[in-house]
């Protein structure tokens, strides 16, 4: 029988503890006899209905002490599968607790009160969920009793969250209007919202796809301690953490970088012919080498990144505002490093999905940030481990956890959001810059609209310049001022010197930066639609334009749909070897994080894409609302 872990975020009085009661009640999870027990506590608070909040409640004793992490792990099962809810107690502190908790779920349930509707808190647990690479959300819109079992107040809120959704980097979102206490579609399906023909959460937590998140290929074995019972015997013991290993396979130890060989594994007392990740073994090796607590073992040609700088989203968790020039412990497997901060990037606007400037983070902030560490760490990106890509930070005076992190990679010395004038730009020596003449503000008070840069970014053929096109026919309709700078167009004299090497792209976003940047200084909505395909290069226009003024604009279409399309004939000529580094054949795309908006054009039309960018327009302030 399969395994389902999943994690429950949701605000104290969203109803949380009562879903969990209710699905270990109704699935027959619970012994009659706690059931009695909760029948004759309820018996005392008044409307004589079972609180089967007290199922959890009762049993949450759990904080946090120390360094370890409060999350209380409950287990129940069906005839279809087994669950672990890594449930996190409802106190205030709701990044921290799903972040903790949720490091390897399956599933996110996110809570949210139907009365309520969408507030900020459950927007914060859809960006973690997708920061941590969640694959299931679950968005259980609760207490549908209290508002009358209405379609329509389901309806909105589904509206409201998708819109949201969409920006973030999450596979499947799933809606289903409950009433936890009344056991509408918890387990069994509602009587009294016959509109509603979906799944109740159980089937739907019976029967999700799990099994996706595990990484089976890259082999790491976090060292956590040596074993030594006499000479003749050195074992090292620990979790695998990802990957598999045999004995006989060519390992190497880092960070000593001496090479040996499997010789054993053993398994609770028992030698085993292979080891798989989360096995908790003890491995031996064939020649005498120097490993440690800490150390890591792998395989000689599927090494981890080995680094002393760290670029990683943060979840901070502690009262006390970040500190930049402190050191903490960073808790990486069973590694410790000393670290400081090198470099806040950014801090999400969880509302908007902006990244703002920030010196350092609050309790509950989720930013992105580099570290400088002491002594190597040996880490892949958290998108493609989840084991050796997270952390825990530790204040080691407090000795609690401070923060929750999830790497990217290396530090690549990103330039912090919003720093302009401080980051390095080109400047031709002995040039200065005056102020504009006339200021931005007062062309813009004058032409009645904000001026802004609309990034578009996506593969050829996917539709940018169509859009960009129709979309500045629109606003031109609508008296708007705009410029256009199309990729095509600079590419013939501004940048006609550049190839599609990876540096002259960069160069080429750079000039294009700079010059929407000229335009958005003059009022104009400026339209960039550049192929633009990697995420460091489009940092660039991004850090010189306010970050309320840019809006990356993800124009997504399928790469079959766009070789389809071909307008220029160029796929071809890329499959055919005759240009070289197309994006999409034979040079990469990164597809954005964060789009401020995302179009798929495989599925909309020109003048849906050209609407949902006037709405986003007019919602953000830029251009007066049209209705
Ligand atoms: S970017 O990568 O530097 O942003 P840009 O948008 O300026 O590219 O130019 C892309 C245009 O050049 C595409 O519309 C396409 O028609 C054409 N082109 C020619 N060669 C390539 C190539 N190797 N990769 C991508 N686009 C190419």
């Amino acid at each position: 029988m399969d395994i389902l872990r999943f994690t429950t975020a949701g605000h104290v009085d969203d109803g949380k503890s009562t879903l969990i009661g209710r699905l270990l009640y109704d699935s027959k999870a619970i012994h009659q006899d706690q059931y009695q027990s909760i029948e004759r506590a309820s018996l005392g608070q008044g409307d004589g209905a079972v609180n089967l909040a007290l199922l959890t409640d009762g049993l949450r004793a759990e904080r946090e002490q120390g360094i370890t992490i409060d999350v209380a792990y409950r287990y129940f099962s069906t005839s279809r599968r087994k669950f672990i809810i890594a449930d996190t107690p409802g106190h205030i502190q709701y990044t921290r607790n799903m972040v903790t908790g949720a490091s390897t779920a399956e599933l996110a349930i996110i809570l949210i009160d139907a009365r309520n509707g969408v507030l900020q808190q459950s927007r914060r647990h859809g960006f973690i969920a997708s920061l941590l690479q969640i694959p299931h959300v679950l968005v259980a819109i609760n207490k549908m009793d209290l508002v009358e079992y209405s379609e329509e107040a389901y309806r909105k809120i589904v509206g409201d969250y998708r819109e949201f959704a969409e920006r973030l980097d999450i596979d499947d979102v799933v809606f289903i209007p409950i009433s936890a206490l009344k056991g509408d579609n918890v387990v069994e399906p509602s009587k009294r919202m016959n509109w509603y023909r979906g799944p109740t959460i159980l089937h739907h937590l019976e029967t999700v796809k799990v099994g996706a998140g595990r990484n089976v290929v890259d082999f790491r074995f976090p060292v956590q301690y040596v074993i030594r019972p006499h000479q003749r015997f050195r074992g090292y013991a620990g979790r695998v953490a990802s990957g598999s290993i045999a004995p006989g396979e060519d390992i190497v130890a880092l960070p000593s970088g001496q090479e040996s060989r499997i010789r054993s594994i053993v398994c609770m007392e028992q030698d085993v012919q292979r080891a798989r990740a989360g096995d908790s073994v003890v491995i031996t090796v064939e020649d005498d080498i120097d490993i440690g607590r800490g150390d890591m073992i792998v395989r000689r040609r599927n090494k981890p990144l080995v680094t002393r700088s760290i670029d990683a989203d943060i979840c901070w968790m502690s009262e006390e505002p970040m500190n930049t020039n402190r050191r903490w412990i960073l808790q990486h497997t069973t590694r410790n490093v000393q670290a400081a901060v090198g470099n806040v990037i950014y801090r999400m606007n969880i509302d908007t999905l902006h990244r703002e400037t920030a010196d350092a983070l609050g309790l509950n902030d989720i930013g992105r940030i580099e570290f400088e560490l002491a002594d190597p760490l040996f880490v892949d990106a958290y998108r493609v481990n989840r084991e050796t890509g997270s952390f825990i930070l530790i204040d080691p005076d407090a000795n609690n956890t401070v923060a929750a992190g999830m790497i990217r990679g290396a530090a690549q010395h990103v330039p912090p959001v919003g720093r302009t004038p401080a980051m390095e730009r080109l400047v031709s020596p002995g040039v200065v810059w005056d102020e504009l003449f006339i200021a931005r503000e007062a062309r813009e008070r004058r032409q009645g609209h904000q001026a802004a840069v609309l990034w578009m970014t996506g593969l050829s053929g996917s539709g940018k310049s169509t859009i960009a096109r129709a979309l500045e026919k629109r606003l031109f309709e609508q008296g708007v001022r705009t410029m256009s700078i199309d990729g095509d167009y600079v590419r013939h004299g501004l940048c006609g010197d550049l190839s599609f090497s990876e540096a002259d792209r960069a160069e080429n976003i750079r000039r294009v930066g700079e010059t929407a940047r000229l335009c958005f200084e003059q009022g104009n909505i400026t339209l960039c639609a550049l192929v633009s395909p990697r995420r460091r290069d489009r940092a660039y226009p991004r850090h010189v334009i306010p970050e309320d003024r840019f809006f990356e604009v993800h124009v997504d279409c399928d790469l079959e749909t766009c070789k389809r399309r071909d307008p220029k004939g160029l796929y071809k000529k890329a499959l055919d070897n005759e240009i070289r580094n197309f994006t999409g054949i034979s040079a990469p795309y990164e597809p954005p994080e964060y789009p401020e908006l995302r179009l798929q054009t495989d599925a909309l039309s020109v003048q849906e894409c050209v609407d949902r960018i006037v709405a986003m327009l007019s919602a953000q302030g830029i251009i007066p609302s049209t209705a």
